[in-house]
């Protein structure tokens, strides 16, 4: 029972740092701290609620209180704020628009609440941009050890498709000099992409070139490219939809190329590692048609679009790189 009643549990602590981070507490504590009051007429917020989500927070050893005073915690002040460079406020309210859906997991399991068709994520500016942030803030961690295991030996020209961020990309750029980025994904995700990369030395080498390409069939005109990486971007589409994706990025990739799959992947029964199975769940509360894939079945697409199968490598349990040959 112990076990049941922690699970029941978990979203407590979570709702109240993402909370906080939806109202930007961490923003008016300042220097000196700040009481309730204050914090409360900053967000426009009830002077009750506000006491009690900050004492909360203070319980969860999120914030420090003292004299009345709330105080940011050295630490995580770096990550709490608007502009802090780390963008992990954009990845708690990013995380706070997924608790919303989640929410409503069982509606979408019966269907009273239908997914819509189109995720606001990818239209709307100010969840796009937390997305986006988040994906940096997440990724950008792990972005060298992913790259460790690109053999980038003969490869002048590579495409970071759906690249969000383009985390991966500035540090293949970085790695080569010779080589040619593109940041291949949506309008607003490459606004905010060269928002973030502006202050990365490689800026000035990436070429940002809008594709939307699951509805868009033809590419508008791009070099043969020598590396092609696609990651975390099939998790949300239907296995039809990918299919028809890997098919259309064949003719893209030059001979001998290769495309590199990155995905949080299953195991074939799908209930491992824990992470990719919780992972399904995103995809299933915000996407019509996402879920998290196994190696047999990105393997399978390739294969049926005209790639040969090289290899696929688990990296941690969120990341598994999957290589496929032209
Ligand atoms: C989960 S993010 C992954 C970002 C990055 N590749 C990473 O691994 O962190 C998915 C990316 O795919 C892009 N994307 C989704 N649908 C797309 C489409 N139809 N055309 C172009 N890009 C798309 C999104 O804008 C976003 O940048």
């Amino acid at each position: 029972m112990d076990k049941l009643l922690q699970i029941a549990s978990g979203f407590m602590e979570a709702k109240v740092l993402l909370a906080g981070a939806e109202l930007g507490v961490f923003d008016h504590l300042g220097h000196d701290g700040a009481t309730a009051a204050e914090v409360a007429h900053a967000i426009d917020g009830d002077p009750r609620g506000t006491e009690i989500l900050l004492d909360a927070l203070v319980a969860t050893e999120v914030l420090r209180k003292e004299s009345g005073h709330y105080h940011n915690l050295p630490e995580f002040e770096h990550f709490l704020l608007v502009d802090g460079p780390a963008h992990f406020l954009g990845l708690l309210r990013h995380r706070n628009r997924m608790f919303r859906t989640w929410a409503i997991l069982e509606d979408r399991i019966t269907g009273k609440q239908p997914v819509e068709p189109r995720p606001e994520i990818l239209d709307d500016p100010q969840t796009n941009a937390n997305f986006i942030q988040a994906m940096y803030a997440g990724g950008m961690r792990q972005a060298p050890a992913v790259v460790d295991h690109l053999d980038l030996k003969d490869v002048r020209t590579v495409a970071d498709l759906g690249g969000g961020p383009g985390h991966y990309l500035a540090e293949i750029a970085r790695r080569s000099p010779s080589i040619e980025p593109y940041l291949i994904d949506l309008p607003l995700t490459l606004g905010v992409a060269r928002r973030i990369l502006a202050r990365t030395e490689v800026f000035v080498r990436l070429r940002f070139v809008e594709w939307d390409f699951y509805r868009e069939s033809e590419p508008p005109p791009l070099p043969p490219f020598d590396l092609v990486l696609i990651s975390a971007v099939l998790h949300a589409e239907s296995p039809e939809r990918n299919r028809d994706l890997l098919r259309r990025v064949f003719p893209l990739v030059a001979p001998g190329g290769r495309i590199v799959v990155q995905e949080n992947m299953v195991e074939g029964d799908r209930t491992r590692p824990k992470d990719a199975a919780l992972f399904a769940i995103n995809m299933l509360t915000a996407t019509p048609g996402g879920r998290a894939y196994t190696e047999t079945e990105i393997r399978g697409w390739g294969e049926e679009a005209g790639f040969r199968f090289e290899g696929c490598e688990r990296l941690s349990p969120r990341s598994s790189l999957l290589t496929l040959r032209k």
